[in-house]
């Protein structure tokens, strides 16, 4: 063959390979309105920047007539390309090709990119949309499914690794998402569940549809499994790019900085955010808005556990995450599932030296026998383990209530926060001025000729003495009370101061926090 028949020969050869799974299954996939797995790649990385590997690579399967099937690329794309201009590698399955089931080389391409992410230091993003297991290729899909799951393993706090589900992830292919560190999903798009319908109506004679069961809003809202929801894919690549922004490429760097911006100051005013009436609620993240770099508050986790919010954000040009008690939602009380989002975040940014900004503003723990049982003293204690654990600077901000045990949780000093800062309007105590006054006041109260009225007096006597922030204030486990409109200069500025912070920590081969 001359040079131009070789070229030509690879070229065809090419062709082929990007049909997947021919022009039935590519309509197929299109009328169900998802994109094609290479038009994911191209919409979310930048222009002309995608490299492909191992497009030429051949199933493994030879039971079943499997050996005369041709799959192109085994039903799953790899690469390496830029999003920001920064690099990455990736992989997305094709649906189109065997219902982008897992075979042994499907496997063997996505570990092989998944080291290349390693070796190379680069995020790694996987995009999933997948019947699971190659059913005809047996214990070779099972193997591959836990090569991918060690190194989601090895690669968790050295590497971001991101998953974005993009149709069906079921069965134990979920396992390697829920190891990733931050999951996507899509509207009426993503399908993740462990058994399906089927499986549910024969075992257990319940009926549920495929949507109710692991739809996206069912995983960004009740499980947690999922960060981001999206309306649709484009928006879903939105979202992943912009949260590239925020984080560094691996955990030897910080995240890029940016040139600073002053927030928004006409619309996020701190005086028209804040309540003058203390019992009144507010939006935390309108404070957020109100303190951060262009009001730019990128949420995680928007639509579970809402009773505490986190999320990036920037101080004079450098990423932080913002962990911060929600007022509107169960008085920003931590729970089971707060504590749980709480403790993840707290864990990234420290694995990524992402500093760390903490608002408090809650009543404490949740009471409750639902939450007793549901195991809030051992999903509780993570938020005290992440915190006591991180090592990056800590920024905590007392609004308005720190009571009980989440005075101590919100990264107090005991915690070793670097710098705490209270408003004038918070109240440091054991509890709030009602709880407190019943307890310690109930005989006077009772004994009283007009109980209520004596109530009402030492609870404000209570209030006068406690719930201030002056007693923590006079034990310095409060460095400056601060006004409210200070904000964004103390905490640029103990930012800056906190610029070369290290601090050791005991050798051990690694903690055993209360998982
Ligand atoms: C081999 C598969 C496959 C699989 C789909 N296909 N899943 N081939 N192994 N797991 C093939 C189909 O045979 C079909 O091929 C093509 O992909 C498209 O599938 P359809 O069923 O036509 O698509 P759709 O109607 O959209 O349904 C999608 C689906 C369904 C819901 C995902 O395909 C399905 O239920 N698949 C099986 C899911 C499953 O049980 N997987 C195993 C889970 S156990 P043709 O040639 O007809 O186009 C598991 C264990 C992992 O994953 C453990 C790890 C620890």
């Amino acid at each position: 063959m001359s040079l131009r028949q070789k070229r030509n020969d690879l070229k065809k050869r090419m062709q082929e390979a990007f049909k997947g799974g021919g022009e039935q299954a590519t309509e197929k996939q299109i009328a169900s309105g998802k994109m094609t797995a290479r038009e994911r790649i191209n919409s979310l990385l930048d222009a002309d920047t995608f490299h492909e590997y191992d497009l030429f690579v051949k199933h493994a399967g030879v039971d079943f007539d499997m050996d005369k099937k041709y799959l192109p690329g085994d039903g799953v794309i790899t690469g390496t390309g830029n999003i920001n201009s920064w690099p990455v590698c990736i992989f997305a399955q094709d649906f189109t090709v065997a219902g982008g089931s897992l075979g042994y080389m499907h496997a063997k391409k996505i570990t092989k990119i998944m080291d290349h992410a390693m070796k190379m230091k680069v995020p790694l993003i996987g995009i999933n949309d997948s019947g699971g297991a190659r059913i005809q290729e047996g214990v070779n899909s099972l193997a591959g499914y836990g090569e991918i799951f060690y190194r989601n393993t090895q690669a968790s706090g050295v590497i971001p690794q991101i998953s974005v589900i993009l149709g069906p992830c079921a069965g134990g292919a979920v396992y390697s998402p829920a190891l990733t560190d931050f999951v996507f999903v899509v509207d009426k798009i993503s399908k993740m569940f462990i058994t399906g319908p089927e499986v549910i109506k024969t075992v257990l004679g319940e009926e549920i549809s495929m949507e109710d069961l692991g739809g996206a809003r069912v995983h960004a809202e009740i499980t947690g499994n999922a960060h981001f929801y999206a309306e649709s894919e484009k928006e879903c690549f939105e979202q992943i790019k912009k949260l590239v922004s925020f984080i560094p490429w691996n955990n030897e760097k910080t995240a890029e900085t940016f040139p600073k911006k002053a927030p928004k100051s006409r619309q996020y005013k701190i005086d028209h955010i804040f309540p003058v009436n203390q019992m009144e609620p507010y939006d935390v993240r309108d404070i957020i808005k109100s303190i951060c770099d262009d009001s730019d508050f990128f949420e995680v986790h928007q639509l579970w556990a809402a009773n505490i919010v986190v999320g990036f954000a920037r101080l004079d040009g450098q990423t932080v995450g913002f962990v911060a008690n929600q007022p509107l939602v169960l008085a920003g009380v931590l729970d089971v599932d707060s504590s749980d989002k709480a403790a993840r975040f707290i864990r990234f940014c420290d694995a990524f030296n992402i500093p760390l900004v903490t608002l408090v503003d809650l009543p404490g723990y949740l009471p409750g026998v639902d939450q007793e049982h549901a195991g809030v003293i051992r999903h509780g204690a993570k938020v005290l383990y992440a915190y006591s654990e991180a090592t990056v600077p800590k920024l905590t901000v007392i609004l308005r209530k720190a009571y009980g045990g989440g005075y101590i949780a919100m990264c107090s000093h005991h915690l070793r926060a670097d710098f705490v800062f209270a408003w004038p309007t918070a109240e440091i105590a054991v509890m709030g001025p009602e709880g407190a006054a019943n307890i310690i006041f109930r005989n006077e109260i009772n004994s009283s000729d007009n109980p209520e009225e004596t109530r009402k007096k030492l609870i404000n006597e209570y209030r006068q003495k406690f719930a201030n922030p002056y007693v923590a204030a006079a034990y310095g486990y409060v460095d400056a009370v601060i006004e409210p409109t200070e904000t964004r200069d103390f905490l640029v500025h103990s930012l800056n101061i906190a610029e070369h912070k290290r601090e050791a920590t005991p050798k051990k081969k690694h903690g055993i926090p209360p998982f």
